[in-house]
């Protein structure tokens, strides 16, 4: 079996990545075992997980918790692991906290952010830390931003993602994420750049796709994203047996 390695996933490019979330040990060795190639640890832990209204409230000692059981389950993904926000105000800060995500096990990190974040993606990657970039959407910055929305829709946020996309590329990234943006300037940043892109919600002609396994299998149904199409009802199992549960242990009751 061989393992994933950032170098594979660089060299992915158009080869269809496969990468979703995971925040404990049986997802991890489950998607690990199913074929997944990348797993990450990510901030949207704050929704899914911890029962945040988004991921600004996590921090890194959550993902320092999350990836430890990760790492235990994973044998051939590549583990990645988010910087949550204000970890790498600064590149002394992100090359920091980004040892101590490989020291609890990642094999890479991945920050939010292109042309504002150069100098910490260049430190990290200067200190021998894979890192992928992440732009489009970048969700520690709702509360600024105040809603999730399309990226890329106007030729100059279009042009932006684009210069975006090749900073992160020139800084050292081995891939980077295109979070909800438009599928034609997806198109266009996957064609502009070398490293692969992963797309959540930017259309099918991303070099990859990453969802929230969460999403994926119906596990939050309270809240379905547009992108998603989820292929298992989790939510639905866990409440019947429970009720099946319930049902059996008060029906057999001495208190009857
Ligand atoms: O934290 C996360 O789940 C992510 C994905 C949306 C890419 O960063």
């Amino acid at each position: 079996m061989n393992r994933i390695t950032p170098d594979f996933v660089r060299n992915a490019k158009g080869q269809g990545i496969t990468a979703l979330t995971a925040y404990d040990y049986p997802t991890a060795r489950l998607l690990d075992e199913a074929g997944i190639d990348v797993l990450l640890v990510g901030d949207s832990m704050g929704m899914v997980v911890l029962g945040l209204p988004d991921t600004t409230g996590v921090r890194l000692d959550d993902i320092l918790h999350h990836l430890r059981a990760v790492s235990r389950g994973v044998q051939r993904a590549l583990l990645v692991a988010d910087l949550p926000i204000d970890t790498y105000r600064d590149p002394q800060e992100a090359v920091t906290n980004a040892k101590k995500l490989i020291s609890a096990g990642a094999h890479a990190v991945k920050l939010e952010g292109g042309t504002t974040r150069v100098e910490q993606l260049k430190a990290i990657a200067g200190a021998g830390v894979p890192v992928m970039g992440h732009i489009g959407m970048l969700p520690q910055r709702i509360r600024e931003e105040g809603s999730y929305r399309i990226k890329g829709k106007t030729p100059t946020e279009s042009g932006l993602l684009v210069g975006d996309a090749k900073a992160v590329q020139d800084a050292g990234a081995f891939a980077v994420v295109l979070e909800l943006v438009a599928p034609k300037t997806a198109d266009e940043i996957t064609r502009s750049i070398q490293i692969p892109t992963i797309g959540i919600g930017s259309g099918k002609d991303c070099d990859g796709q990453i969802l929230v396994f969460h999403d994926l299998v119906g596990y939050s149904p309270w809240f379905i994203p547009k992108h998603v199409h989820p292929q298992a009802t989790v939510g639905d199992a866990i409440s019947k047996a429970a009720a099946a549960f319930i049902g059996r242990v008060k029906g057999t009751s001495r208190e009857k």
